[in-house]
């Protein structure tokens, strides 16, 4: 899915820089796991996975796209059911679409016609669960294809911050359900829900800590809440949510890692706190940690005082809103990646 960082692009990168590195297949915690396009790359590649993020949206992706290995014979049938269920009105269409009249303040993240889809088939989803009829695996499956199906029909520029103020083509699409199919991992891969730190002591010797955090003061959880309110549903207990957008109320899923000036405090205390034999660090320049200083606390943490760094030119694609709806620009940005050994 669009999601700031996501590093699907640049996975020939990653995987060319373990080689390189000379660090070989063993045992892997990512340890900001995102869309889980890292995780799903290394378990494809034989890894045993571990990955954990603060945020339920990526906790269901880990679980449908690396975790996962169970492929139901039914699942596209699943999921065909729950797109064509019939619309119901409900926490979506209330809050982030027009149907929700005042209540929504006006939203217009979805057009009313997919937010009452979305409603009924993140709904109904749960209630197979509770029912038996969907195992974990698949409800996890399912689950991220509506997240990812609802992302592809949002009426936004790109992240959820703000919504458009006409519908853009995509919006006018139908909310389509489409599931990807779990492939068998070579090694059985677990997913945390939970502090990268914490996680780190928690999963104890790994082979390898991939680090990829914010580098910037954009928080995860207020520019994805509707992925996230998606994913932590609403049946049981309603979220709280406040503001122009509808942002979540609480301060479940905020990172310390988005303040600058604690970056490099916690970049020393999850060093301190993994058991793992090497160290894979992406890094862009763009956000408030300057490169002297990471290159300054890889080297206090390398066991043989060396720090590798790798860097390659990519295109990336920049949405900007504007009156007319959704432009892109392409430009081009250095990606970093820094190895070190770390015992
Ligand atoms: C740059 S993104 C990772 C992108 C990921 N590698 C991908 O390819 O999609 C950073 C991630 O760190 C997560 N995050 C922020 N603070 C965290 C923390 N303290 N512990 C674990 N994850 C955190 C965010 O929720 C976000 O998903």
């Amino acid at each position: 899915m669009r999601y700031i960082g996501n590093k699907t692009r640049l996975l020939p990168f990653i995987l060319r820089t373990l080689k390189k590195g000379g660090i070989p297949v063993g045992s892997v915690h990512d340890a900001f796991a995102g869309t889980a396009s890292v995780s799903r790359a290394l378990k494809a590649q034989g890894w045993r996975v571990q990955s954990s993020d603060l945020l339920m949206s990526s906790y269901v992706f880990q679980r449908a796209y690396v975790v996962a290995d169970f492929a139901d014979p039914l699942l596209n049938e699943m999921a065909g059911e729950l797109a064509a269920l019939a619309p119901r009105e409900s926490f979506i269409s209330r809050h982030f679409s027009p149907a929700g009249g005042s209540e929504s303040g006006g939203r217009m993240y979805f057009t009313p016609a997919n937010a009452g889809r979305i409603d009924a088939a993140r709904e109904e989803l749960e209630s197979w669960r509770k029912a038996g009829r969907v195992g974990e695996d698949s409800y996890y499956v399912l689950l991220a294809a509506i997240i990812e199906g609802a992302d592809r029909v949002a009426n936004t520029a790109g992240v959820y911050a703000s919504y458009m103020k006409r519908w853009q083509p995509n919006a006018r699409r139908a909310f389509a359900v489409a599931p990807e199919v779990p492939v068998k991992g070579a090694q059985p891969a677990r997913a945390h829900l939970m502090d990268a730190i914490e996680a780190a002591k928690s999963i104890g010797e790994v082979d390898l800590l991939y680090i990829d955090p914010p580098y910037n003061s954009r928080q995860y959880v207020a520019y994805y809440h509707i992925p996230e309110i998606l994913a932590r549903g609403w049946t049981e207990s309603a979220p709280a949510i406040r503001g122009k957008v509808g942002l979540l109320a609480g301060e479940e899923g905020r990172s310390q890692w988005s303040h600058g000036r604690r970056v490099q405090k916690l970049f020393s205390a999850l060093l301190s706190a993994t058991s793992a034999t090497h160290a894979l660090v992406s890094f862009n320049s763009e956000g408030h940690l300057p490169p002297e200083a990471l290159l300054s606390l890889l080297n206090k943490a390398s066991a043989d005082g060396k720090v590798t760094h790798y860097s390659q030119r990519y295109r990336r694609y920049r949405a900007d809103s504007d009156r007319d709806g959704r432009h892109y620009h392409r430009d081009i940005a250095l990606e970093h990646l820094y190895t070190v050994r770390l015992r």
